[in-house]
């Protein structure tokens, strides 16, 4: 156990988990639950950087444990956890903001899509949230943080940061490496594939959530956007639609872009659509089920998340306390 790499990586409980999350992040997860010491989380303090209904917080809090569950992640491998329930997460975070530098920050592009999204909200707490990631991941001094495209800025910043602490007062931080997937680290909205798909998408059609039954699944596919050519051929600038579903369609089978364009060699879209919305479904469907029935169990999500509060807080208090030494806390 104690020579395993360590691996962290969460999730925003603010909506429905999507395909994208799926793809992007939490595949790659259940692959590499083996060979690495791995914490996952429900990045519940994130998403009250905008607004939030209460209930629905809890729910969607619940359902993505649920799901990480569904996906194959094992709860024994896998340390699994609710990331309000273990403090030092704010607290780390709090030593972090001082480190981390208001241009820095200005520069996050997540900063800038959320701040012209939600421009009657733009808190503090959505400006300074990279610090907040920071601590998420330096906490547990991973070697690894998986995620998909969109989140490598946060994860380079995290290093920066990791680095700026180090050199002042010596190595309290391992400088972890983003680890993004070859396909599907940019699954793309199903209606504007220029654009990514996203849990807060505001057309329903565009985005693919992991608990849709299988006809909202088949007519997502159906209905999504391609191009005039009808030809099945990967070119992103060209033909973003067609390529976003050879992406998804790879992603999901194990087949490369050039075994996709032979089997489609002569057939439509009309033909295609459909083969992407079924190896999905083969994908998705049993996550769901089993996410379904797992979350029946309240009693036994609710073990999963109280031990997994309890392991990841020994982590975390450790590198903690070594920080406010360093920062030249008294100790209580
Ligand atoms: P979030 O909740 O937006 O997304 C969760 C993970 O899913 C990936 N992802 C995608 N990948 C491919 N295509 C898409 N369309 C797509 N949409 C989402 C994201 O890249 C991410 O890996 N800040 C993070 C949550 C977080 C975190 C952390 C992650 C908080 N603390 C510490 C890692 C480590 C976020 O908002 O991800």
């Amino acid at each position: 156990m104690e020579d395993k790499k360590v691996l962290l990586s969460g999730i925003q409980p603010s909506g429905d988990l999507t395909l994208g999350s799926y793809l992007g992040a939490i595949k790659n997860w259940s692959a590499l639950a083996r060979e690495f010491d791995c914490y996952y989380f429900m990045a519940d303090m994130h998403t009250i950087t905008v607004r939030q209904d209460p209930a629905q917080l809890r729910k969607h809090t619940l359902e993505q444990l649920a799901s990480y569950i569904a996906c194959g992640l094992d709860p024994e491998e896998n340390t699994l956890f609710i990331q309000s329930h273990v403090h030092q997460h704010a607290e780390l975070g709090w030593v972090l903001q001082c480190f981390t530098m208001f241009g820095e920050l200005s520069r996050m592009t997540q900063f800038k899509d959320k701040s012209a999204k939600h421009a009657e909200n733009i808190n503090a707490g959505l400006f300074a949230y990279p610090s907040l990631m920071a601590a998420d991941i330096l906490l547990y001094q991973p070697d690894f943080v998986p995620v998909g495209e969109d989140q490598k800025q946060h994860v380079e910043l995290t290093r920066d940061v990791a680095g700026r602490f180090n050199s002042l007062y010596g190595d309290v931080f391992k400088i972890p490496e983003p680890y993004i997937p070859k396909v599907g680290a940019r699954v793309m909205s199903l209606q504007t594939p220029t654009a990514k798909m996203s849990k807060s998408d505001e057309d329903p059609n565009g985005c693919v959530y992991l608990k849709d039954d299988n006809d909202t699944v088949m007519r997502k596919f159906k209905r999504a956007v391609t191009d005039s050519e009808t030809c099945v051929r990967y070119d992103r600038e060209n033909k973003p639609g067609i390529s976003n579903l050879m992406e998804i369609y790879s992603a999901c089978t194990g087949k490369t872009y050039e075994e996709i364009q032979r089997e489609f060699d002569g057939k439509g879209y009309g033909e295609f659509k459909p083969a992407v919305g079924e190896a999905v479904l083969s994908v998705t469907g049993p996550i769901r089920d089993e996410a379904n029935r797992l979350l029946k169990d309240k009693s036994y999500l609710e073990q999963v998340y109280r031990t997994g509060a309890e392991k990841a807080g020994a982590i975390a208090n450790r590198t903690l306390r070594k920080v406010y030494k360093k920062v030249g806390f008294v100790p209580r």
